[in-house]
């Protein structure tokens, strides 16, 4: 279990890559905004893309509220130049705390949420171009293979009364099978608890 900012964490909060400010213009193909638009919560992805080979060639990036996204998105920003929307459309979680050199296990959420603004982006970007058969509605991420559970389903168990592993399991059969999963899971858990409050 991760408590703790990694170095590279702290380096991204300090000096984040590709973040906009507040009233700073952007053209932009592509946009994706994750979170209430009546909440102080936001984030806001932006792409550039090419489109006859429909690369990415910029990403940008706001955040209003929700400061543990900023490292996040940072991160999330520089892997996504240069792919193809594609490529981009699966990039996971994992692979940007990874890249982060960990993540603290309860705020794992937000680097859920900056994925899920890009995807949004990218469908925008397609339905905005005519192309609105490459959109995809699967902004779950899958935490459990074998049982074939997402974080939608486990943010849903958790809030009609979820608040024990047992009985998240009980509700949704996560992480009954081969186990990999369950710290996953339970950080997961946690971090919805604790938005509860
Ligand atoms: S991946 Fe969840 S039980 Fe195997």
């Amino acid at each position: 279990m991760t408590e703790t900012y990694s170095p590279k964490t702290l380096e991204h909060f300090q000096n984040p890559l590709n973040g906009l400010t507040g009233d700073e213009r952007f053209d932009f193909d592509g946009r994706g905004i994750w979170g209430d638009p009546g909440s102080d919560d936001q984030l806001v992805v932006y792409l550039v893309v090419e489109l006859d080979s429909e690369i990415i060639q910029d990403c940008r990036w706001q955040l209003f509220g929700f400061k543990e996204a900023k490292a996040g998105l940072s991160v999330m920003s520089e892997l996504v130049k240069g792919k193809a929307l594609a490529d981009a459309f699966k990039l996971s979680a994992y692979e940007i705390i990874k890249r982060l050199g960990g993540f603290p296990d309860h705020q794992i959420e937000a680097i859920t949420m900056c994925v899920k603004a890009l995807k949004l982006a990218i469908n925008n970007f397609y339905a905005d171009n005519g192309l609105e058969h490459k959109t995809s509605n699967d902004f779950a991420l899958k935490i459990c293979k074998c049982m074939d559970v997402t974080d939608f389903q486990i943010e849903a168990a958790v809030k009609n009364g979820a608040d024990t592993f047992e009985k998240l399991q009980a509700a949704t059969k996560v992480s009954t099978g081969c186990g990999t999963c369950a710290e996953k899971v339970q950080t997961l858990q946690k971090s919805y608890l604790a938005k509860l409050g």
